[in-house]
């Protein structure tokens, strides 16, 4: 039993191809939850405002209640042959109820019945999201603890650059996803009004009461023009977007964690149970897990275009287009989900070489920039230092020396400013101690740093 919702007007069934085509129920009936909430809060809408019998009311929510419960203990299976969970949902019902069943739909249409199920939906795996974020904010926190003053080169342009330490290179990654939870909490915040009683467009001639089921479903209002309420999927580009730029960020930490784990790195190591071996060559570990969700990211960026391209010739009002919305967004969430409940522990239990960062520090004169501002405290213009120094470098590289090792002697080659003292300003711990200046790398201010994630993660609860 498949009956369509729209019998009367038609002389044949829809052709079998174009029925398989047209339905959505493979994937919105994971959406069955907020169908029949969103359903019981129009129920008792329409029997407080007598459009229905307040008998009719009751027998409503009851039978969607009862449904509700025996579709969660597995007693009530979805039938896959209806068109969507909208339609499975009111079948179930008027199998149940009979003609009571058959007036649910009063003033109201599938199009404002979808755009309130994916609201609801999206609200929730918005929630779900922001929770995982706060998790992994967590782990990063915990271990720039414990890496507060732990010396590697920071690097631009993949080269060595200045010395970091790695708790403040970690912190980089708190603050994306800080501002990560926050875009999530802004898209929450707009997708949270009301479509319920838009109708198909226009409204409804009935004397519904929008506030009411807004209310009942605990949105932050009904939203203003029941065109936009059912054609508005703007939020769902918004959710998308987020999680494009989580996945953004975590493909960016992935590649990191990839080039950290090679031999040519070898700063960090990840516990087996977060590695792979090969299936031909004994001796590897590959961070299979890393890659994936490096991977894994440019879904959640075509997720994102999908929705773009979905809606941007889309004439006013709803258009089945708009059926293509849900595999987008619930890939999405899905995605990101799966990505941010593997990276948190990877993350917290993976191992880190402070050694063999110290030594790669060591290397690529990382400390010139100190040098020359050691000149700088001496008098000399920035530029004239910068290039005072720059040919200093040039020659020790010939020589096959660092800043460490050069003698005295091979400094004043370039600069008679320079003094025994100058060791002590190009000493790599020294370097990182001195960068003071506002969230520099000091060990005092990546501290500082951590306080204020730690604090912005309460405020939030
Ligand atoms: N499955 C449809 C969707 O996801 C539900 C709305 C159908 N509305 C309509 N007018 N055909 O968009």
């Amino acid at each position: 039993m498949n009956d369509k919702l729209w019998t009367g007007r038609f002389s044949k069934p829809l052709s079998d191809t174009a029925n398989d085509y047209n339905a959505s129920i493979h994937f919105d009936s994971r959406m069955y939850r907020q169908d029949i909430i969103g359903s019981m809060a129009h129920a008792a809408m329409l029997s407080a405002t007598h459009i229905i019998s307040e008998e009719d009311g009751e027998k409503l929510i009851q039978g969607l209640e009862e449904i509700l419960r025996e579709l969660e203990n597995g007693q009530l299976l979805i039938d896959e042959t209806c068109e969507d969970i909208h339609s499975f949902v009111e079948q179930e019902l008027t199998r149940r109820l009979g003609d009571t069943g058959r007036r649910l739909h009063t003033a109201r249409s599938r199009n404002d019945q979808v755009a309130v199920d994916v609201r609801l939906a999206l609200r929730d795996e918005a929630d779900q999201v922001i929770a995982l974020l706060k998790e992994l904010i967590g782990v990063i926190v915990d271990k720039a603890r414990a890496y507060e003053s732990a010396i590697m080169p920071g690097y631009t342009h993949l080269q060595r650059a200045q010395p970091i330490t790695f708790g403040h290179h970690l912190m980089a990654y708190a603050m994306m996803f800080l501002r990560d939870i926050g875009r999530m909490k802004d898209a929450r915040g707009r997708m949270n009004v009301c479509p319920l009683g838009s109708g198909a467009l226009a409204g409804t001639t009935f004397p519904i009461d929008r506030t009411m089921t807004a209310g009942a479903l605990g949105f932050s209002g009904a939203c203003v023009n029941s065109i936009d309420g059912v054609s508005d999927r703007d939020f769902c580009v918004e959710f998308a977007s987020a999680i494009a730029l989580i996945m953004t960020h975590l493909s960016r930490f992935s590649e990191e964690i990839i080039l950290w784990c090679s031999w040519e790195f070898r700063f960090v190591e990840l516990d087996d149970a977060y590695s792979t071996g090969s299936s031909i060559m004994p001796q590897k570990k590959n961070p299979d897990i890393a890659e994936l969700t490096r991977g894994k990211a440019g879904r959640a960026v075509g997720n994102l275009v999908t929705l773009l391209t979905m809606l941007k010739g889309l004439p006013l009002a709803y258009n089945k287009d708009m059926q293509e919305d849900k595999e987008a967004i619930f890939d999405s969430f899905d995605t990101v989900e799966m990505a941010l409940r593997v990276f948190s522990p990877m993350l917290a239990t993976m191992r880190v070489k402070t050694d063999n960062m110290r030594k790669a520090a060591a290397m690529g004169f990382i400390n010139a920039t100190d040098c020359a501002d050691y000149l700088v405290g001496k008098g000399l213009p920035f530029r004239s230092a910068y290039k005072a120094t720059g040919a200093l470098v040039a020659y020790l590289i010939e020589c096959g020396k660092t800043l460490e090792d050069a003698s005295l002697e091979d400094y004043r080659r370039f600069c008679d400013l320079f003094d025994e003292d100058v060791y002590e300003a190009i000493n790599l711990e020294n370097c990182v101690k001195k960068r003071t200046s506002l969230g520099a790398t000091a060990p005092e201010e990546v501290a500082r740093q951590i306080h204020y994630v730690e604090l912005t993660l309460k405020a939030e609860e």
